[in-house]
């Protein structure tokens, strides 16, 4: 999704995951996590859609004027919510997946695989160009976990990637960027909003089963928010009039939660 900065939404996860954590940091004296995984969209992309052919990027003013790195692909003017979260349980900034690729960056806090526009689908986000859809970004952490072999031993790594936290924020581009815009994506035309849902669900809980194959064992999957609140969903639902479904859908989203 372009432009859109929704932290409101996750605060109710996150409420209940920091107060766990700090409880685990003073009983313990320990950080909580050895390593942070994120995957994700625009509300959590440090930078992986620089390289992209995309209209969804942010590594310009006026975004990261508030941030001591300054415009780094980040939609927003200071830090993401996954930047505070490893803050909170005492991680340095994650490097974004395509940074670790091309220059000298040290994983062993964690890498960042979120890319803005993508979604649960691998066709979400088209619209706005090239992004690196979940299940692209559950390859990328593939190889991720190939470089980390090289560092670590067997057992070591296992036990490295369970203690990992996983953070999941996927989901909203397959509505805002993909069910909701009928004239450029047939899912709205094969799929009643509750198989829509359903066909999410199987497909990110494959993708989660894959994460877990691979080694992780603690998750964060935060849930979608209220996007009809979005100002440019609001401002697209009021115009579609032909479409009055989409566009009640959009508005009910929003009301039911501002
Ligand atoms: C990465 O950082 C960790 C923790 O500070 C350190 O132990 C490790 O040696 C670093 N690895 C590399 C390759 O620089
Ligand atoms: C990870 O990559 C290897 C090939 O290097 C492949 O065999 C394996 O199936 C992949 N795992 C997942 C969960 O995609």
């Amino acid at each position: 999704m372009k432009m859109a900065r929704l932290p409101v939404i996750f605060f109710p996860f996150l409420t209940l995951l920091l107060i766990s954590v700090s409880t685990n940091i003073n009983v313990l004296g320990e950080l909580p996590f050895s390593a942070m995984f994120v995957f994700g969209d625009s509300l959590v992309d440090s930078g992986n859609n620089n390289y992209l052919n995309s209209l969804a990027r942010a590594n310009f003013v006026p975004y990261g004027i508030d941030f001591s790195e300054g415009p780094t692909g980040r939609f927003s003017n200071g830090k993401t919510v996954t930047d505070i979260l490893g803050e909170i349980i005492g991680l340095p900034l994650l490097p974004a997946f395509a940074d670790t690729l091309i220059k000298s960056r040290n994983i062993s806090w964690g890498v960042n695989y979120a890319s803005a526009a993508a979604g649960i689908l691998d066709e979400t986000g088209q619209n706005l160009g090239e992004r690196i859809s979940f299940r692209q970004q559950v390859q990328d952490f593939n190889t991720t976990v190939r470089q980390m072999k090289i560092q670590m031993e067997h057992n070591q790594l296992s036990q490295h990637l369970a203690n990992s936290l996983t953070v999941v924020i996927h989901g909203s581009n397959d509505y805002i960027n993909n069910y909701f815009l009928p004239e450029q994506y047939t899912s709205s035309f094969n799929y009643d909003p509750k198989n829509y849902a359903d066909l999410l669900i199987e497909v990110y809980k494959r993708h989660i089963l894959s994460l877990h194959d691979l080694g992780l064992r603690r998750f964060l999957l935060a849930g979608l928010g209220p996007l009809g609140c979005i100002p440019r969903q609001l401002a697209l639902a009021l115009s579609l009039e032909e479409s009055v479904d989409l566009t009640s859908m959009t508005l009910s989203t929003c009301s039911m939660f501002c």
